[in-house]
């Protein structure tokens, strides 16, 4: 095994993790929809229920999810890969390519996704060249009816069918 401190290994390392994909999401203040797809969504806590998330300090939303207190939390679906790149790129209006609409919560939320954490900002920590956001869970929703997309050394995908195949003969 290779002992090194560097960035680039770091990368690759975390490359070899793979992780669903989301798209987090909140509001400016006059209430136009903002948001971009995310990876680093972890589970924290059952009792609040509570995730988190990590914005780059680069990110022009920055402001808008430290400002506006509370944020959604979409788990993408494996045929939102375009969905996926939109939220990822520069784009004059991301919003404009999806269905989605406002919550009771004055959330948007995003059509045809797998799951929703709508979520209260409990805390925002700076950490290095991210801020960490946790969230405490106030709405849920799931869709059974679609499976996740994967996220692996930059690749997106479905999970490969095979992987289900001890599940199915329990
Ligand atoms: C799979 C994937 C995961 C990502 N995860 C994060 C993340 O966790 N945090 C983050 O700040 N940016 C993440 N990004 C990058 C942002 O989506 C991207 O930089 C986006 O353009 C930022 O929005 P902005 O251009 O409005 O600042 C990820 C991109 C991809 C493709």
């Amino acid at each position: 095994m290779q002992k090194e401190m560097n960035q680039d290994l770091f990368k690759q390392i975390m490359g070899n993790y793979p992780t669903g994909v989301t798209i987090v999401t909140t509001t400016k203040e006059d209430g136009t929809p903002v948001g971009l797809t995310v990876n680093s969504f972890a589970s924290v806590s059952l009792e609040p229920l509570m995730v988190l998330w990590s914005i780059d300090h680069r990110s022009s939303l920055l402001k808008e999810f430290k400002e506006g207190g509370k944020f959604t939390v979409h788990v993408l679906a494996e045929d939102q890969v375009e969905l996926c790149k939109t939220f990822a790129t520069k784009h004059d209006d991301r919003f404009s390519t999806c269905d989605w609409e406002i919550s009771s919560n004055g959330l948007p939320i995003i059509d045809g996704v797998l799951g929703v954490f709508e979520c209260k900002t409990f805390k925002d920590i700076e950490a290095g060249d991210h801020t960490v956001f946790i969230g405490e869970v106030t709405d849920l929703q799931i869709n059974k009816e679609k499976d996740p997309m994967l996220y692996h050394r930059r690749n997106f995908g479905p999970i490969p069918k095979e992987f289900y195949q001890p599940k199915q003969t329990m």
